[in-house]
């Protein structure tokens, strides 16, 4: 009997023992799962949390750097930071301002592009402050200064033509002489300086006018010079700072064609060099300005020749010279505004196709457009520069009201473009 009782009683330790293990391997899982739903689903989800598991993967989904990225671009903006723009007749356009854009999949793989562009259309502050100034105000007044006050000691070879010539002055500075053929010519390259000054750019080398008084001071030593090349008493010609070291620039591949473009397009700018995006930078203004003042004597006259000649972009771009860091120098600008504008019919295809060609623009020079465009005051504007700036402004003339216009016109052309841009690239 007692045998009996010892083997029940072990039976019931054992059944014991088998229950306890069950529920402690039940728990033991339980708690397990737990953890693991824990681990996967994040730190913030809690028991009481009400959000599903699917909303709360999705917010997981965004990587921490684009909620920094979204937090960072959150600022007013205008066609080159705002949100309306007047066209100036009274109308507002409204430009989106969308900056999912900013980042799509293709943009996050490639931070460099990030750092190249900005607001769609602009190139960003990062590349501007890396692109040294140019002629800056303040030199351009010095040297106008100097240039004014200085005797010319020779005329030599060395500025292309004949009728253009090197002026050593009496301080050892040079300075390429330009005597017009015509009048048009002095005018085109003077008042497409100031032009150039009005939009803020930077790469055209100071330039002041002078009268052609051989019996003063200032040309004693070279009169015999201006008297074998036949320049006549009196004219007024134009002097340019000269600058050393200049080598020519070949026109980059994205502007080769009629064809190719100079747009925001991350395939393209993903592969240029930090240098190769400050030349396109410049070249962005070149563009600008050239169609401003309808100058056919670079770009347009290349993609003229492109149709007999087809190797015409390979070599050097006319009347466009770099110095050894880079700092592009546009040079030669007589056949601008003035030339430029009677000759419009004939050249108007190309500098239509070069404005179509280019989206990407310095803020500053954009802005600059628009401002001249809203005001309408390009004419005024202009003229003001001129005259206050150069003495012998009323001896050598302005622009005529019908070239003030098309002036004015092709100002609101180049708004307009902008704004297809911004509209193209900004959403
Ligand atoms: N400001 C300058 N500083 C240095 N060199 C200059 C400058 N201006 C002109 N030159 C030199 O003179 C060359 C011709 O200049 P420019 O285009 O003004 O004259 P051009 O008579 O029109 O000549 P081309 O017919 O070759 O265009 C340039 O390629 C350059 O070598
Ligand atoms: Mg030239």
């Amino acid at each position: 009997m007692r045998a009996i009782w010892a083997n029940l009683l072990a039976l019931l330790f054992l059944c014991t023992c088998a229950c306890v293990l069950y529920f402690w391997s039940r728990l033991e899982k339980r708690l397990e799962r737990h953890k693991r739903d824990f681990q996967e689903q994040g730190p913030y989800l809690g028991p009481s949390s009400d959000l599903s598991a699917k909303t709360f993967r999705a917010l997981l989904a965004v990587p921490a750097a684009e909620k920094l990225y979204f937090a960072s671009r959150i600022h007013i903006h205008n066609v080159t930071g705002a949100e309306t723009v007047s066209t100036g007749n009274g109308n507002n356009v409204l430009v989106k301002v969308n900056h999912l854009k900013s980042i799509d999949p293709e943009v996050r793989r490639g931070p460099d592009i990030t750092e190249a562009v900005e607001d769609g259309i602009f190139w960003s502050q990062n590349l501007e402050d890396r692109l040294s100034v140019g002629f800056s105000e303040k030199h351009a007044r010095s040297w106008r200064r100097r240039a004014r006050g200085s005797r010319v000691v020779s005329l030599e070879a060395g500025c292309g033509r004949t009728s253009n010539q090197l002026a050593t002055f009496s301080d050892g500075t040079k300075a390429c002489v330009r005597y017009g053929i015509n009048a048009d010519q002095v005018q085109g390259e003077t008042l497409s300086y100031y032009l150039g000054c009005l939009l803020g750019i930077t790469n055209i080398p100071p330039l002041v006018l002078a009268q052609l008084n051989v019996d003063g001071e200032r040309w004693a030593s070279v009169r015999s010079r201006i008297a074998s090349l036949q320049w006549s008493r009196g004219e007024v010609v134009s002097l340019t700072e000269w600058i050393a070291n200049l080598t020519g620039v070949v026109t980059p591949a994205p502007l080769r064609q009629d064809s190719e473009r100079l747009h925001p397009l991350l395939e393209d700018l993903r592969r240029k060099t930090k240098a190769e995006l400050l030349a396109l930078m410049q070249w962005s203004d070149l563009l600008i300005f050239d169609y401003l003042t309808a100058n056919f004597d670079r770009l347009a006259s290349n993609l003229f020749s492109l149709q007999w000649d087809p190797r015409v972009m390979e070599r050097d771009t006319s009347n466009l010279l770099q110095t050894p860091r880079g700092a592009l120098v546009f040079i030669d600008n007589e056949a601008g505004l003035v030339h430029g504008y009677r000759v419009l019919d004939m050249w108007e295809r190309h500098h239509s196709a070069i404005l179509r060609s280019v989206c990407l623009f310095r803020r500053r020079t954009a802005q600059r457009v628009i401002d001249l465009h809203l005001d309408r005051d390009a004419r005024t504007r202009l003229l003001e520069l001129y005259r206050d700036n150069e003495p012998l402004a009323a001896h050598l003339g302005f622009l005529s009201d019908e070239h003030a216009r098309i002036l004015q016109d092709r100002i609101e052309r180049v708004y307009k473009h902008i704004l297809h841009c911004k509209g193209k690239y900004s959403q």
